[in-house]
Formats: structure tokens, sequence, C-alpha cells
């Protein structure tokens, strides 16, 4: 939710950490700061409310140092403000902390560090930390030696990066539940929370693991445990392409992803098809046929949009391998103590693979003995690496808080594992084949869809003005509308409700007026006369309708049309999605919306 940046070597630290910043702000931004010091002693730091843009105008030009460290926040404890913003300092101001996650006993740190005579200046749970390291930084006390005494007093998660004004020489990072990476330089090093804030500087990083914290030099780094154990860490190359990270021409990072699907779609599949056997390779499932035909049922658990991508998920095995299959939100499963079965296989869902609720969901399977794949973007994540096996979508680097390339991968990826249960079952060799050579011509149907863009656009502008929005889908439809409506709510904050279409008449067509346009999904499948139906009764009530649709419906059923290329049933679902991403995106422009940084919401949800 928040990101952590830190520097050390013989330059400047301020220009890296602002810079490092910049690229991290998508995990969170509603406040800004650094800290650093130098050989001249002392810290310096500034925080601000506001964007990273607002904290490097606030900075003045003798703010330097070689060692230094910087967040930007999404925030949890406290309100959104310059007291609360991190660096934490501790009163004598020789400590400055970073922190992500979350301190679930700071309270009573409070209550005891505040008798002991600290004086605390904001609401946060991270100010703990700053004076309980400095409470154990006495003469004499090697920094790493203080924070590893203060982190055995904290009950909670963290990940964190500490300045010393008396030991320059080093940073202290440590990780408990939210990643550290570090960064090795050329007499320089780097450490961050998430990889994209380095990439410019190195390629080459260690992972911290949980519980493991370092030492970090100009020179050189030293991993260890809680216990003070040292840990041997080798680094490894981080293999996405540097300019993921920028917006490549694009106006927003948003736009660039929804554009880099065909490409992304195609990396997913890549290597996985096998066109003799009609079937997909999935090496990283650790399960062989004889396993797979033991599964009952499968359980697919994620939160919002990886959650409904689990929905078209679902549909996809049961159809293809006659699975019973159902997906949950991973946020509401884990707190009511779910049945786990031996004969049921979890699937666990997410783009950053560090979404709080997913990984608390896998524990929670795990805990019970059932047996948890992923599926999962970031390679090396917090739930990839809790999970029993699982595939990587390798759609590449997701900056825009919105989900759209990792979403569409996630359904691709899904519909390899159907593939894959299914020919173990009981999919014929013919069926197989239709769906191999259906992915096959996913990448360029989809370049089919993005082609309409400016005439999406349109559209966009004209559905903004909106008071709400309606989407409505039939069986295979009803994930896309809900995926619709959460993409157009979550950028535009046009307030959007998604329905089985066939539910509409139970209810929801109270709701329709020509102030309430429907946005339709009617694919050219064994349910159309029933969404034509359906069609006409919202027509009937003045309703607007904007169908997707595989052919043009008549024009006295829908006002306007997307027309979408057509996939097989089964993968229908994925290619309608792709309008409505290009709709959302383009009526949150036309409202003039923070598109890559929505309101209220940050990319990783790595809190309860
Ligand atoms: C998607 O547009 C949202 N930002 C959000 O619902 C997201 O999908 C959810 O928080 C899960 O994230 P994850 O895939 O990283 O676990």
């Amino acid at each position: 939710m928040c990101g952590i940046v830190a520097y050390i070597g013989p330059k400047d630290a301020t220009p890296f950490l602002l810079e490092g910043l910049a690229r991290l702000e998508y995990r969170g931004y509603d406040s800004a700061g650094v800290a650093v010091t130098g050989r001249t002693g002392g810290i310096k730091s500034r925080k601000v409310k506001g964007r990273v843009a607002d904290l490097a105008a606030d900075i003045p030009a003798r703010f330097k140092g070689t060692t230094g460290i910087g967040h930007t926040r999404w925030a949890t404890h406290g309100v959104p403000s310059d007291a609360n913003a991190h660096p934490h300092l501790d009163n004598a101001e020789r400590i400055a902390v970073v922190h992500n996650g979350i301190i679930e006993n700071a309270d009573e740190l409070r209550v005891r560090l505040t008798a002991e005579g600290a004086v605390f200046r904001s609401e946060t749970d991270t100010e703990v930390l700053a004076h309980l390291i400095a409470a154990h930084a006495t003469e004499g006390v090697e920094l790493e030696e203080a924070v590893r005494a203060a982190l055995g007093k904290v009950v909670g998660t963290y990940g964190i990066a500490v300045l010393d004004a008396e030991q320059p020489d080093r940073i202290v990072v440590a990780r408990n539940g939210s990643p550290i990476v570090l960064g090795i330089g050329e007499k320089e090093m780097f450490a961050a929370s998430d990889v994209s804030a380095l990439v410019r500087y190195t390629r080459q990083v260690v992972h911290l693991e949980d519980g493991e914290l370092a030492t970090v030099r100009a020179d050189g780094f030293r991993t260890f445990t809680e216990d003070a154990r040292t840990t041997h860490r080798q680094p490894s190359t981080v293999d996405w392409e540097i300019d993921s990270y920028d917006t490549g021409g694009y106006e927003h990072f948003l736009l660039k992803e929804i554009h880099e699907q065909p490409g992304s779609v195609e990396r997913t599949l890549s290597g996985r098809l096998d066109e003799r056997f009609a079937t997909a390779h999935l090496g990283g499932l650790n399960l062989d046929a004889r396993e797979l035909r033991e599964i009952r049922r499968v359980k697919i658990l994620g939160c919002g949009s990886a959650y409904y991508a689990g929905e078209m998920g679902a549909q996809l095995i049961e159809e293809l391998a006659r699975i019973p299959a159902h997906s949950e939100p991973a946020s509401e499963f884990r707190y009511r103590n779910p049945v786990i079965e031996a004969d049921t296989l979890y699937i666990a869902v997410s783009q950053s693979g560090e979404t709080y609720d997913t990984l608390a969901a896998v524990q929670e399977v795990k805990r019970k003995g059932g047996r948890v794949l992923g599926v999962v973007n970031t390679v090396g994540s917090a739930i990839a690496r809790e999970c029993d096996g699982g595939i990587y979508l390798h759609a590449g680097p997701e900056i825009s808080v919105a989900s759209t390339k990792a979403f569409t991968s996630t359904v691709v990826a899904f519909a390899l594992i159907a593939l894959h249960f299914g020919r173990i079952h009981d999919l014929s060799p013919a069926d197989g084949r239709r769906i191999v050579s259906a992915l096959k011509a996913l990448p360029d149907q989809i370049r089919e869809v993005l082609a309409q863009s400016d005439a999406i656009a349109e559209l966009a502008a004209e559905y903004a003005e909106s008071e709400g929005m309606m989407f409505i889908g039939r069986v295979r439809g009803y994930p896309v509308a809900r995926e619709g409506a959460q993409k157009l709510k979550e950028i535009s904050y046009v307030h959007a409700e998604a329905y089985p279409a066939s539910e509409l008449k139970h209810g929801p067509l109270a709701l329709i007026s020509p102030e309430l346009p429907t946005v339709a999904l009617v694919p050219d499948d064994e349910l159309l006369d029933k969404n034509l139906t359906t069609l006409g009764e919202i027509k009937a009530r003045s309703g607007r309708v904007l169908a997707v649709a595989h052919r043009r419906p008549d024009a006295k059923l829908a006002d306007h049309c997307v027309l979408v290329p057509k996939s097989e049933p089964e993968l229908d679902p994925l290619l309608l999605n792709i309008p409505l991403q290009l709709l959302a995106y383009h009526a949150a422009v036309a409202l003039k919306r923070d598109v890559d940084k929505p309101r209220n919401l940050a990319k990783s949800v790595t809190v309860e």
C-alpha cells in the first residue's frame, strides 16, 4: 500500500529517493517524505501531505546526504497529513524510520514509551518504531542490533528502512509480511519495497525473506535473521523490461497497459499450448494427471478484479473440465472458518501477489491441510511463495491502480488450467483443438477491439455524464458485467451496478430510466434471444442501451453498439471485457479524473 526507497553510496541520495518514490507512487499517494544523513551528521527530513511532486517542490537545494530513506504513504493509522507522513524520527532526531505494514501492539508500546519520556508527534503506528529503536540504540550498540532488539518487541507486519545519524555508513532494513528488495550497484546500494524503484539503477536484486534483516552499506550488504543468524542470499536479475515502468508515449499507464494486452496474452500463452495433444502444458502446477483426477471441486480465491477474473475462471473450469468450481472473495473466505476439503483444489489469484486478504486465505487453507495453487503475476511474491504450485501470468508490471492486462492474463491462465484439466477428464481432442486455436487467435482479436478506442472514447464522453450506469450480462457475461462496473466506478467515480441480465426484472428494472443507461453484454451464443428480450424490456422503460455484442442488435433494442470479434463461446468473455476497459478509461479522462491513481485507492492492499 505504501512505498519505501533507500540509498547509500557516494552520491547525493535525494534525486534517487525522489525518482524512486515517483515510481512507487502507484502503491500509495496521500503523503510522501524523505530523510537523509551523511558525514556532516544529523538527519535532514522533509515530508508533506500530497504527492511526490509536492514533496520535491518543498525540498531546498541544500537538502543533501549520501545515505537516505523515503516513503510514499496510503493512510491506515491517522489521516493523511504532514505529521503522519513518514519518515518518523525519535525525539533526539537520531533515528529515522519508514515503514509499510501495521504494528498491532502500537498502542501498548506507545503507552510504555511515553512513560519512558518519548513525546509522540503523529497518530501513526510507525512512530513507535522510531522511539523503540532509539531506546535500544545506546552507547556502542550497532544500529542492526538496536533494530533487531526493537523488532523483538513488535507484533505485526512490516517492511522497514532505518537511518541512524550516528552511523551514517549503513541503512538497516527488515521484512516481515511486507516486501523489501535490495539493489546492488557499483559502490552504491539501493533498497525498495518494489523493484520498479530500482530498475533504472540496477537489475541485480536480492529479495529479503520474511523474518530477515539486512545491513546495507555502500560496498555491500549482510543479511541475517531475527535471532542474529547470518543468511546467505544470492542476487537475481530482474527480467522485466525497463520500459515497462514508463508510460512509453501514452497519456496514462492505464491506456498503455490496455494496449499491451495482445503482447501480455501472448506471453501468458507462450510455451504452454500443446497442439499435438490439444491441451496445455503447466509444469508449475506440481500435480500429475492422477492427482488431478482426484479433484472433485475447485475453489478460487481473490479480491476485487482478481475475484471477478476467478468467476470467469470458475466458469471455464466447469465448462471445459466439468469440475464444480466457484470463486469467492478471499477477504470474506478467511473470516468464515471455511470447511477445507481434501478433494478440493484451492486457487489463489493475485496480480501483485501481496494482497493481504488473499495471502491470509491461502495461509488458512494451508493450515487446515488444503492444497493451494497460485495464479499470480509477480514472480517470487508472498502469495506465489506460499502456494504449493501455480502459474505465473508473465503480463509484465502493472502500474496503474486499475487492473487490466493482469485481469485478462488471469482469465487466459484459467483457460489454460481448464483446458489442461478438461483434457485429463472428458474434453474431447476436437474440443481441445477448438480451444487451442481460439486461444492462439486472441492477441489479434484483442488488437481489433483496441482499434475501436477512438469510437469508444466518443461513446464514453456521452455516457460519462449519466447519474450512474447499469451493467448486465447473462451466465458467462455476468462476471464481465461485474468487472466492467468495477472498472468504471474505480477510475471515473461514476456509480455502476452489475446485475445478471436474468435478474433485472426481479428488482433493478425499477431503476431503469433515461438517466441510468445500461451496458449490456450480448454475445452471439445460445442465450442471445434471452438477452435481446431483456434489451426490449429496458427500452420499453425508456432506458438507454449500449450493447457490446458480436452482431449489432436492432436499432430499436440498442442506442449504440460496440462490436467484438467472436471467439469460442467459453472464451468470449475475455474479448467482451476489453471494450469495457476502454469505456471506463475514456469516461475517466472525459471527467478529468486522476486515471492511474484514483482517489482513496492504492495498487496493492497489503493490510486487512
Ligand atoms: C482492480 O482494478 C483493483 N485495483 C483491485 O480490485 C485489485 O484487483 C484487488 O485489490 C486485488 O489485487 P491483486 O490482484 O494484486 O491481489
